[in-house]
Protein backbone atom coordinates (compact mmCIF):
# COMPACT_ATOMS: atom_id res chain seq x y z
CA UNK A 1 0.00 0.00 0.00
CA UNK A 2 1.77 3.08 -0.82
CA UNK A 3 1.01 6.24 1.55
CA UNK A 4 0.87 9.63 0.54
CA UNK A 5 0.50 12.17 3.15
CA UNK A 6 -0.36 16.23 1.84
CA UNK A 7 -0.41 19.20 3.79
CA UNK A 8 -4.36 19.64 3.07
CA UNK A 9 -8.21 18.82 1.35
CA UNK A 10 -6.50 20.88 -1.81
CA UNK A 11 -3.43 19.00 -1.90
CA UNK A 12 -4.99 16.07 -1.45
CA UNK A 13 -7.81 16.71 -4.56
CA UNK A 14 -4.91 18.25 -6.51
CA UNK A 15 -2.57 14.97 -6.35
CA UNK A 16 -5.83 12.44 -6.81
CA UNK A 17 -6.79 14.24 -10.05
CA UNK A 18 -3.33 14.32 -11.59
CA UNK A 19 -3.41 10.49 -10.88
CA UNK A 20 -7.26 10.87 -12.74
CA UNK A 21 -5.35 11.99 -15.61
CA UNK A 22 -2.63 10.00 -16.16
CA UNK A 23 -4.98 7.04 -16.49
CA UNK A 24 -7.37 8.73 -18.95
CA UNK A 25 -4.38 9.81 -21.10
CA UNK A 26 -2.96 6.92 -21.13
CA UNK A 27 -6.28 4.79 -21.91
CA UNK A 28 -9.14 7.33 -23.36
CA UNK A 29 -11.57 5.05 -22.90
CA UNK A 30 -11.34 3.93 -19.21
CA UNK A 31 -13.47 2.84 -16.65
CA UNK A 32 -13.39 5.22 -13.75
CA UNK A 33 -15.35 4.01 -10.03
CA UNK A 34 -16.82 7.40 -8.99
CA UNK A 35 -17.33 7.97 -5.09
CA UNK A 36 -19.32 10.26 -3.59
CA UNK A 37 -19.42 12.34 0.17
CA UNK A 38 -17.73 14.83 0.47
CA UNK A 39 -14.17 13.39 0.31
CA UNK A 40 -14.03 13.25 -3.64
CA UNK A 41 -16.21 17.56 -4.13
CA UNK A 42 -12.66 18.74 -4.46
CA UNK A 43 -11.40 15.85 -7.20
CA UNK A 44 -14.26 16.30 -9.03
CA UNK A 45 -13.61 20.15 -9.13
CA UNK A 46 -9.88 19.68 -10.76
CA UNK A 47 -11.28 17.19 -13.13
CA UNK A 48 -13.78 19.80 -14.05
CA UNK A 49 -11.17 21.98 -14.60
CA UNK A 50 -8.92 19.89 -16.69
CA UNK A 51 -11.48 19.13 -18.85
CA UNK A 52 -12.34 23.03 -19.45
CA UNK A 53 -8.48 23.55 -19.87
CA UNK A 54 -8.47 20.20 -22.40
CA UNK A 55 -5.85 18.28 -20.23
CA UNK A 56 -8.43 15.11 -20.24
CA UNK A 57 -11.02 14.33 -22.56
CA UNK A 58 -14.03 12.08 -21.39
CA UNK A 59 -15.53 11.72 -24.34
CA UNK A 60 -14.66 7.96 -24.47
CA UNK A 61 -14.68 7.22 -20.49
CA UNK A 62 -17.38 5.31 -18.97
CA UNK A 63 -18.00 5.90 -15.06
CA UNK A 64 -19.44 3.42 -12.41
CA UNK A 65 -20.59 4.52 -9.00
CA UNK A 66 -19.98 2.92 -5.98
CA UNK A 67 -23.73 2.92 -4.33
CA UNK A 68 -26.93 4.71 -4.22
CA UNK A 69 -29.74 5.22 -1.74
CA UNK A 70 -33.06 3.00 -1.77
CA UNK A 71 -36.02 5.26 -2.24
CA UNK A 72 -34.22 8.05 -3.89
CA UNK A 73 -34.67 9.00 -7.47
CA UNK A 74 -32.39 11.33 -9.67
CA UNK A 75 -34.43 14.79 -8.97
CA UNK A 76 -33.70 13.76 -5.24
CA UNK A 77 -31.11 16.02 -4.29
CA UNK A 78 -29.69 13.79 -1.83
CA UNK A 79 -29.58 10.75 -4.38
CA UNK A 80 -25.88 10.05 -5.15
CA UNK A 81 -27.41 10.25 -9.13
CA UNK A 82 -28.09 13.76 -8.22
CA UNK A 83 -24.82 14.54 -6.69
CA UNK A 84 -22.55 13.07 -9.27
CA UNK A 85 -24.90 15.12 -12.58
CA UNK A 86 -24.23 18.11 -10.09
CA UNK A 87 -20.41 18.16 -9.03
CA UNK A 88 -18.76 16.39 -11.94
CA UNK A 89 -21.14 15.29 -15.25
CA UNK A 90 -23.21 18.22 -16.02
CA UNK A 91 -19.59 20.34 -16.50
CA UNK A 92 -17.64 17.73 -18.44
CA UNK A 93 -17.96 16.28 -21.79
CA UNK A 94 -18.83 12.98 -20.82
CA UNK A 95 -21.75 10.85 -22.48
CA UNK A 96 -24.78 10.92 -20.05
CA UNK A 97 -25.41 7.01 -21.06
CA UNK A 98 -21.91 5.94 -20.23
CA UNK A 99 -22.27 6.75 -16.71
CA UNK A 100 -23.59 4.15 -14.28
CA UNK A 101 -25.52 4.78 -10.59
CA UNK A 102 -27.25 2.39 -9.45
CA UNK A 103 -31.01 2.66 -9.04
CA UNK A 104 -32.48 2.87 -6.07
CA UNK A 105 -35.86 2.68 -7.38
CA UNK A 106 -35.41 -0.29 -9.05
CA UNK A 107 -38.49 -2.58 -9.13
CA UNK A 108 -36.48 -5.57 -9.32
CA UNK A 109 -33.19 -5.00 -6.93
CA UNK A 110 -31.83 -8.80 -6.86
CA UNK A 111 -32.00 -8.06 -11.04
CA UNK A 112 -30.47 -4.68 -10.74
CA UNK A 113 -27.62 -5.62 -8.62
CA UNK A 114 -26.81 -8.49 -10.76
CA UNK A 115 -27.13 -5.87 -13.84
CA UNK A 116 -24.36 -3.94 -12.25
CA UNK A 117 -22.45 -6.57 -11.80
CA UNK A 118 -22.81 -8.01 -15.58
CA UNK A 119 -22.28 -4.19 -16.19
CA UNK A 120 -18.90 -3.89 -14.91
CA UNK A 121 -17.39 -6.96 -16.59
CA UNK A 122 -18.51 -6.53 -19.52
CA UNK A 123 -17.00 -3.39 -19.27
CA UNK A 124 -13.81 -5.15 -18.74
CA UNK A 125 -13.44 -3.73 -15.21
CA UNK A 126 -12.66 -0.64 -13.47
CA UNK A 127 -9.49 0.80 -14.38
CA UNK A 128 -9.60 3.39 -11.14
CA UNK A 129 -11.72 3.56 -8.29
CA UNK A 130 -11.70 6.31 -5.83
CA UNK A 131 -12.92 5.43 -2.12
CA UNK A 132 -13.40 7.67 0.78
CA UNK A 133 -13.85 6.13 3.86
CA UNK A 134 -16.48 6.22 6.77
CA UNK A 135 -15.42 6.80 10.37
CA UNK A 136 -15.95 3.36 11.14
CA UNK A 137 -14.19 1.90 7.57
CA UNK A 138 -16.94 1.51 5.42
CA UNK A 139 -15.78 1.39 1.96
CA UNK A 140 -18.93 2.22 -0.57
CA UNK A 141 -21.65 1.07 1.89
CA UNK A 142 -19.95 -2.53 3.27
CA UNK A 143 -20.27 -1.92 6.41
CA UNK A 144 -18.99 -3.36 9.62
CA UNK A 145 -20.51 -6.95 10.20
CA UNK A 146 -19.54 -10.30 10.85
CA UNK A 147 -18.97 -11.02 7.34
CA UNK A 148 -18.39 -9.01 3.82
CA UNK A 149 -20.67 -9.45 0.62
CA UNK A 150 -18.47 -9.76 -2.76
CA UNK A 151 -21.13 -8.72 -5.07
CA UNK A 152 -23.55 -5.74 -5.02
CA UNK A 153 -26.25 -6.17 -3.03
CA UNK A 154 -28.31 -4.42 -0.87
CA UNK A 155 -27.61 -3.38 2.76
CA UNK A 156 -28.44 -1.98 6.06
CA UNK A 157 -26.41 1.02 6.87
CA UNK A 158 -25.59 1.37 10.52
CA UNK A 159 -26.72 4.06 12.85
CA UNK A 160 -23.13 5.85 12.87
CA UNK A 161 -23.46 5.76 9.17
CA UNK A 162 -26.76 7.17 9.46
CA UNK A 163 -26.00 9.95 11.60
CA UNK A 164 -23.03 10.92 9.62
CA UNK A 165 -25.04 11.09 6.46
CA UNK A 166 -27.95 12.89 8.14
CA UNK A 167 -25.94 16.37 7.72
CA UNK A 168 -26.94 16.27 4.46
CA UNK A 169 -30.37 15.97 5.28
CA UNK A 170 -33.40 17.84 7.12
CA UNK A 171 -33.16 15.27 9.37
CA UNK A 172 -31.94 12.15 10.76
CA UNK A 173 -35.48 10.62 10.05
CA UNK A 174 -35.19 11.62 6.51
CA UNK A 175 -32.28 9.24 5.85
CA UNK A 176 -32.52 6.21 4.16
CA UNK A 177 -31.99 3.09 6.19
CA UNK A 178 -30.82 1.18 3.18
CA UNK A 179 -28.59 1.11 -0.01
CA UNK A 180 -27.34 -0.83 -3.04
CA UNK A 181 -24.09 -0.75 -2.97
CA UNK A 182 -20.85 -2.56 -4.92
CA UNK A 183 -19.66 -5.40 -2.92
CA UNK A 184 -16.40 -5.85 -1.62
CA UNK A 185 -15.56 -8.50 -4.62
CA UNK A 186 -15.63 -5.88 -6.91
CA UNK A 187 -14.15 -3.06 -5.11
CA UNK A 188 -10.48 -5.88 -4.72
CA UNK A 189 -11.24 -6.40 -8.87
CA UNK A 190 -10.37 -2.93 -9.41
CA UNK A 191 -7.21 -2.35 -11.21
CA UNK A 192 -6.27 0.41 -9.19
CA UNK A 193 -7.52 2.61 -6.03
CA UNK A 194 -6.97 5.62 -4.19
CA UNK A 195 -8.80 5.98 -0.85
CA UNK A 196 -8.65 9.47 0.34
CA UNK A 197 -9.45 10.58 4.15
CA UNK A 198 -8.96 13.78 6.05
CA UNK A 199 -9.83 15.66 9.25
CA UNK A 200 -9.94 13.79 12.74
CA UNK A 201 -13.18 11.49 12.27
CA UNK A 202 -11.29 9.29 10.32
CA UNK A 203 -8.04 8.96 12.28
CA UNK A 204 -9.33 5.69 13.56
CA UNK A 205 -10.35 3.65 10.55
CA UNK A 206 -6.70 5.06 8.71
CA UNK A 207 -4.67 3.93 11.60
CA UNK A 208 -6.54 0.59 12.02
CA UNK A 209 -6.22 0.10 7.78
CA UNK A 210 -2.63 0.90 8.26
CA UNK A 211 -1.63 -1.10 10.61
CA UNK A 212 -2.08 -3.79 8.10
CA UNK A 213 -4.52 -6.65 9.94
CA UNK A 214 -8.17 -7.02 8.48
CA UNK A 215 -10.97 -7.45 9.89
CA UNK A 216 -15.03 -7.54 8.11
CA UNK A 217 -15.01 -4.72 11.71
CA UNK A 218 -13.04 -2.31 8.91
CA UNK A 219 -14.10 -3.47 6.16
CA UNK A 220 -11.16 -1.27 4.33
CA UNK A 221 -8.88 -3.11 5.71
CA UNK A 222 -9.80 -5.76 3.15
CA UNK A 223 -7.49 -3.42 0.87
CA UNK A 224 -4.25 -4.70 2.21
CA UNK A 225 -4.83 -7.69 0.25
CA UNK A 226 -4.99 -5.16 -3.05
CA UNK A 227 -1.85 -5.09 -4.96
CA UNK A 228 -2.13 -1.45 -6.06
CA UNK A 229 -3.53 1.10 -3.56
CA UNK A 230 -2.77 4.69 -2.83
CA UNK A 231 -4.04 5.91 0.30
CA UNK A 232 -3.96 9.56 0.64
CA UNK A 233 -3.84 11.39 4.35
CA UNK A 234 -3.65 14.69 5.47
CA UNK A 235 -0.97 16.09 8.09
CA UNK A 236 -3.57 15.96 10.81
CA UNK A 237 -4.25 12.08 10.51
CA UNK A 238 -0.66 11.76 9.93
CA UNK A 239 0.10 13.36 13.10
CA UNK A 240 -2.06 11.38 14.95
CA UNK A 241 -0.88 8.05 13.63
CA UNK A 242 2.99 8.44 14.00
CA UNK A 243 3.58 8.69 10.27
P1 LIG B 1 -17.30 11.48 3.38
O1 LIG B 1 -17.83 10.00 3.43
O2 LIG B 1 -16.48 11.59 2.14
O3 LIG B 1 -18.54 12.33 3.31
O4 LIG B 1 -16.50 11.68 4.62
C1 LIG B 1 -16.96 8.96 3.15
C2 LIG B 1 -17.68 7.66 3.30
O5 LIG B 1 -18.62 7.56 4.11
O6 LIG B 1 -17.29 6.70 2.61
Amino acid sequence: MNLVVVKDYNEMSNVSANIFKNTINQKSNSVLGLATGSTPIGLYKRLIEMNNNKEIDFKNVTTINLDEYIGLDEKNPQSYRYFMDNNLFNYINIKKENTFVPNGRAKNFDLECKNYDKRIQELGGIDLQVLGIGANGHIAFNEPSEYLISQTHITNLTKSTIEANSRFFNSINDVPKQAITMGIGQIMNTKKIILMATGKDKVKAIRELLEGNITTKNPATILNLHKNVTVIIDELIAREINR
